[in-house]
């Protein structure tokens, strides 16, 4: 159970700048990021701040049954801010397991808290009273998505993959860490309450502060999920080999490729987010050449033995850790994204050597992203060919593994779930 704000005036303030962090949520990609950074979430008290996340957070994931279960009792729908108040209410008793009286007394003062939406107190309590009487169902698969999106799924990969994927979007995911030295892992897997997985990632039990977990300070290690660890591997850099990683921040990857030993050149168009390579990179002891530049019309002429591309894409693969992407997202944004992966994938061809290798990933379960980018680029580019990846290569689940050598991990390929990645290896010829 999370550690509640009380339910009093105090627990109001948490409670309201949910409601902000839920409407910034929902109204644009990337808006949850957004809304985070806010002065008004900054200035709470840690607890409140972390209630606050915790029950928009709570609230994404189970928004498509919250969503029909407040349909069924509202005959015409409500202002957005009495929506968003009544959604979290039901976040919180049935994702947080707040007790009702809580909820329902808050959701209530913050019903009455604004003046145009103070008339539906009554209705926001008697939606709610109703409710908590009458508990709705809220792990259905089929609404746990939006419509669009499970259709898509379903179209991609049959329906029962569909309704196992969306079967994993109320689940708290655990935190997986990549290691700087993969000798390392016996001995961190005790203090860190990790299991060991296919291909050297810790799945640790540990929840809370990250910087606070043992090996953090001395740069042991860095949060990266277990399909996300995949791309780099796959890459089999030798010490010495060049290494361009085109969409670089955070940085997860970059620090796996400098790791390796390789002379790595990290470059990402924002500047803001390569501030976080660099810190990563001082915190692990590695180093690489961080620039900041669109990566399609990075100048110069200079060509690598392996390039990574991990490109923009809609993220849907994150939905356990990002429940918000599968919200924010719209069809056009794929169509938008997929054009400028295709430019980054033309710059990436031109980049990488006569003999290199490229691997090309996204963060998404859509096919438009992953498959149709590499099949296009394939027949587009006549110096490029597959080199297929081998059964359980780079620690990736054996369901992964399609016939044509690329993978396309879906969630629940790993027990306890794992990214949505689509990963392609090619090679140039010489
Ligand atoms: C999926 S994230 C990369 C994650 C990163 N590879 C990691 O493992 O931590 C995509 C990145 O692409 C960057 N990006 C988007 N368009 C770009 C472009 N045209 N050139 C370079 N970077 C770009 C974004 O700023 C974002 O940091």
């Amino acid at each position: 159970m999370t550690d509640l704000p009380p339910n009093d005036a105090q627990g109001l303030p948490a409670r309201a700048a949910a409601l902000d962090l839920l409407t910034a949520a929902l109204s644009r990609r990337a808006g949850m990021d957004e809304g985070l950074t806010h002065p008004a979430l900054k200035a709470l008290a840690p607890r409140d701040r972390a209630f606050a996340r915790a029950l928009v957070m709570a609230t994404l994931r189970r928004l498509g049954p919250i969503d029909a279960a407040l349909q069924s009792r509202l005959a015409k729908p409500p202002p957005e801010r009495v929506v968003q108040i009544l959604r979290l209410g039901l976040a919180q008793v049935f994702g947080l397991q707040t007790p009702a009286h809580a909820a329902v007394a808050t959701s209530v003062d913050l019903t009455a808290a604004d003046k145009n939406s103070r008339p539906l107190k009554g209705l926001v309590n008697a939606v709610l009273r109703g409710l908590v009487r009458e508990p709705p169902a809220l792990d259905d698969p089929e609404l746990l998505a939006p419509q669009w999106l499970y259709a898509r799924w379903r179209a991609a990969f049959g329906e029962a993959e569909a309704r196992a994927i969306a079967a994993l979007i109320p689940q708290e995911p655990a935190t997986d860490l990549s290691l700087k030295a993969k000798s390392d892992a016996a001995a961190l897997a005790e203090p860190l309450e990790a299991e060991i997985l296919a291909g050297g990632t810790l799945r640790t039990a540990l929840r809370g502060e990250v910087s606070a977990w043992p090996g953090f300070a001395e740069g042991r290690w860095w949060v990266q999920d277990a399909s996300a660890a995949v791309p780099a591997r796959l890459l089999k850099l030798q010490p010495d080999e060049t290494a361009l990683d085109m969409c670089a921040a955070p940085g997860g990857k970059t620090l796996q490729l400098a790791a390796a030993g390789a002379k790595v050149t990290a470059v990402d168009k924002s500047a803001g987010r390569l501030t976080r390579v660099n810190e990563n990179l001082a915190r692990l002891g590695l180093s690489a050449e961080v620039i900041t530049a669109d990566a399609a019309q990075w100048g110069g002429a200079r060509q690598f033995d392996a390039v990574l591309l991990d490109a923009p894409c809609s993220a849907t693969g994150t939905f356990r850790r990002h429940p918000d992407v599968l919200w924010a997202a719209k069809a056009s944004d794929i169509a938008g994204l997929a054009a400028a992966q295709s430019r980054l994938l033309d710059a990436a061809g031109r980049r990488t050597r006569p003999g290199g290798r490229l691997v090309y990933c996204v963060c998404s379960l859509e096919p438009e992203e992953g498959e149709a980018q590499v099949a296009a680029f394939l027949s587009r580019t006549p110096q490029f060919a597959r080199d297929p990846i081998a059964p359980g290569e780079g620690g990736a689940p054996a369901a992964s593994l399609r016939p044509d050598g690329a993978l396309r991990i879906l969630p629940h390929h790993r027990d306890g779930g794992t990214d949505g990645f689509y990963i392609a290896r090619l090679v140039r010829a010489e």
